[in-house]
């Protein structure tokens, strides 16, 4: 069976230590990083961009994750591609030839991931999802950190779970948008493999205890 992960989100770091941020998700149990990139087009946010990704690489030793809030993302695949990016998963609701854009990031060797808003029906991926290494649920309205988890995504992730079995794809799930230890066993036994985390484990105490202690949850 798929180990279930945990990718703690950056977006939530403290960006004035972010190498000493880095080094404790490197330390951790954790299994990727969670890069959020906004435009303030797509999403009512601006976040960083190229070079505090190039920044981020440099130290981090585990997969990085990185989903693009952004309009057109086709224009920057390679880019990200060239700065390390390990998955690339960009908005359902973003592209307008979804299938053309997953065969480019993968051609540039990245995994293909592809996020869908709250609103955004997870049936509306029956035709790509043998194309998709990656569906990332939105469990919260894009754009910022810190806001509370939607109930509905359970329904969503059973949904899902449903039509990789059935279509025989390969895609993980992963769920982004207030997860904490309240809601990872249930997202986890409703059928979502990995699990960003980002004020949760920033925001608290002992963020390398709280990692463990969400690894040990959805084990
Ligand atoms: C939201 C981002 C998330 C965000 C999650 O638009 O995509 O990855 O960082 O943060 P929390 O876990 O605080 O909801
Ligand atoms: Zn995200």
């Amino acid at each position: 069976m798929q180990e279930k992960l945990v990718a703690p989100s950056l977006l939530a770091a403290d960006f004035a230590n972010i190498q000493r941020d880095v080094e404790m998700v490197n330390q951790s149990e954790a299994d990727w990083f969670h890069l959020d990139v906004m435009d303030g087009v797509f999403v009512p946010n601006i976040s960083f961009g190229m070079p505090v990704i190039q920044a981020i690489a440099k130290h981090a030793k585990k997969t990085l994750d990185v989903h693009l809030m952004i309009v057109d993302p086709d224009r920057y695949i390679k880019t990200f591609a060239d700065l390390g990016s390990d998955n690339l998963t960009v908005h359902y609701e973003a592209c307008t030839h979804l299938h053309r854009t997953l065969q480019a990031i993968k051609a540039e060797g990245m995994k293909a991931g592809v996020a869908l808003n709250p609103h955004t029906s997870v049936k509306l991926l029956e035709d790509t999802i043998q194309d998709i290494d990656l569906v990332c649920l939105m469990s919260v309205n894009p754009g910022f950190g810190g806001q509370s988890f939607i109930e509905n995504t359970y329904q969503k992730v059973s949904d899902l779970k449903n039509i990789i079995e059935r279509k025989n794809s390969k895609a993980l799930i992963e769920i982004d948008g207030g997860v904490n230890a309240t809601n990872a066993r249930k997202l986890v036994d409703a059928g979502a493999d990995i699990l960003v985390a980002g004020s949760f484990v920033f925001k608290s105490e002992n963020p390398t205890g709280t990692i463990k202690n969400l690894k040990e949850t959805i084990a």
